[in-house]
């Protein structure tokens, strides 16, 4: 007889993990199909390990930059293979933890590639070669994403990388070119330059992190190039041959206003970080008529009802950022809908983070979304070189940036470059939240010395009363 529950949840990574122990919490008889990890990208092979190889390459930076603040390390070297060893330990002890937590949730898991096959079915295929039908009353849909491949690059993961290859290397490339100038790519940039690595950076549009206002991209490229990184924007990868000596040779193609030049750059792996697609193919949507979009997103409402009654889908495999934070918020939202409660998605904002050096952290639309919007503005800039927190920590590169409406002061966006950013941004989202205005936040009580204070500088700013920083109206 098949299996019948409540409720299968396709997927454990941080959006169906999260909606699975919400579902258990429920007292839903909760399945979760999981084909490869507990914990999915972001725990194996995203998040966590890509932030796990940035401390430690930080680590050894700091260490080998550190005379100018007295402290000098002789003969340091790079162990590769301990601070692999040290990742997977990082990562294997936190998805063994999404295991306790589904038995403490008296949350089931299977390990299998599961399908929907038909209204209330999901079918799963074993590692021994069954399969198993399972009746349910409801699907939630969580297969994320996976990396986009371009002509030419085909992933091999010895020497042309997708994230999870770059993330798995034995040994640090003499040479590493990486193709895409986007979130993955400038902060595997930074760990490979900071062990030593001669990086160069390929983007296809003319700037490098295009979706971000070029000044907060501008801090992160400059101390790149301090390492060493090229930057080659507007540029396209053509083709890749190997070459006698083992080495890849890329012809490249970059248009500007000068014309088109070709090159070659010659290198010892390539990573592609072109952007991901949903994981929307093989996965039965057919069954339950289901219709992706042109991009292979599920479409879903504020509930994460698709279209098929009993069919729910979060994260990466619908539109939106491809965020962990976004996947979980949607596998909480899922999960209360399914138990009955109201529920809706109905966050003003997804912060973002890059974990380059230093940091970018934003909350709200950049710059130039709300200028092309014509939206009415009030702009308040605080320099970290101006802030005694940012001076003694030698962390002076970047800002934080307030952005209120000009009319009643209610903070529209926050955008940080600069250390500690990633940590920092946490009250601007609930600032944002709240509707909190500019001068609510430069009247919050900041303690001091943090880097925390840039925040309310940068507020003080826009409200006309600036402490440290010149009197300069708020733009
Ligand atoms: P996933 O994490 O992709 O999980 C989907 C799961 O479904 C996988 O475990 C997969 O094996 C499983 N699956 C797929 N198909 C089937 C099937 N048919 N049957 C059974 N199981 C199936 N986001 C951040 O917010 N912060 C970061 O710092 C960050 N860093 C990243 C770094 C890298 C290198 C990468 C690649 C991504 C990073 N992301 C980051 C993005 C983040 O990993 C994703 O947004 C997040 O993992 C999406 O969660 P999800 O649950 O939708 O899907
Ligand atoms: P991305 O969308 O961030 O960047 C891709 C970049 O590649 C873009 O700048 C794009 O213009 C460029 N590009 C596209 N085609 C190209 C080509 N043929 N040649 C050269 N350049 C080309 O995608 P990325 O970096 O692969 O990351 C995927 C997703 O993973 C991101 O959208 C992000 O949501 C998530 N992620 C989040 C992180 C975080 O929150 N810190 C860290 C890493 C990934």
């Amino acid at each position: 007889m098949a299996r019948s529950v409540d409720v299968v949840v396709l997927g454990a990574g941080p959006g169906g993990y999260v909606c699975a122990i919400r579902l258990g919490q429920a007292g839903l008889k909760t399945l979760v199909i999981e084909r490869e990890f507990l914990g999915g990208v972001c725990l194996n092979v995203g998040c966590i390990p890509s932030k796990a190889l940035i401390h430690a390459s930080k680590v050894y930076r700091k260490a080998l930059d550190g005379a100018a603040i007295g402290i000098v390390a002789k003969d340091l070297t790079v162990d590769m293979a301990a601070m692999q060893a040290w990742k997977t330990g990082v990562t294997t002890k936190l998805s063994q933890g999404i295991g306790g937590l589904f038995k403490g949730n008296k949350v089931e898991h299977v390990i299998g590639t599961g399908k929907l096959a038909g209204p209330g079915k999901v079918e799963i295929a074993l590692a021994d070669g069954s399969v198993e039908v399972v009746e349910t009353k409801s699907v939630v849909l969580a297969t994320g994403s996976r990396p986009i491949q371009i002509p030419g690059f085909p992933f091999d993961n010895l020497q042309i990388l997708d994230s999870t290859g770059a993330l798995a290397l034995s040994e640090i490339p003499g040479a590493l070119a990486v193709i895409g100038g986007g979130v993955i790519g400038m902060e595997m940039a930074d760990v490979y330059a900071r062990l030593g690595s001669k990086v160069t950076v390929i983007e296809a549009l003319d700037r490098i992190l295009p979706t971000f206002d070029p000044d907060l991209a501008r801090p992160v490229t400059m101390k790149q190039a301090k390492l060493g990184v090229k930057h080659l924007v507007a540029t396209k990868a053509l083709r890749q041959e190997l070459t006698a000596d083992g080495k890849i040779a890329i012809d490249l193609e970059t248009t500007d206003k000068k014309g088109t030049t070709q090159s070659r750059l010659e290198v010892d792996k390539v990573l592609v970080s072109v952007g991901r697609r949903p994981s929307s193919h093989g996965i039965g949507l057919e069954t339950v008529g289901i219709t992706p979009d042109a991009r292979g997103f599920v479409p879903v409402d504020r509930q994460m009802k698709t279209s098929a009654p009993g069919v729910y889908a979060i994260g990466d495999l619908v539109p939106g950022p491809m965020l962990a934070h976004k996947a979980s918020k949607e596998g909480e939202i899922a999960a209360e809908v399914i138990a009955g409660h109201a529920a809706a998605f109905d966050s003003v904002c997804i912060p973002s983070v890059v974990y380059t050096d230093p940091e970018i952290a934003t909350v709200g639309p950049m710059l130039f979304e709300l200028e092309a919007q014509g939206r009415k503005i009030k702009v308040g800039k605080f320099q970290f070189a101006a802030l005694g927190r940012a001076i003694s920590s030698n962390a002076t590169d970047g800002f934080a940036r307030v952005v209120a409406d000009a009319d009643d002061g209610t903070i529209l966006a926050v955008h940080i470059v600069g250390a500690e950013a990633s940590e920092l941004i946490a009250q601007s989202g609930l600032a944002l939240e709240m509707s909190a205005t500019a001068e609510d936040l430069a009247l919050t009580i900041h303690a001091h010395p943090t880097m925390a204070e840039a925040l309310a500088e940068a507020a003080h700013i826009v409200t006309g009363h600036p402490l440290h920083a010149m009197p300069t109206p708020a733009r």
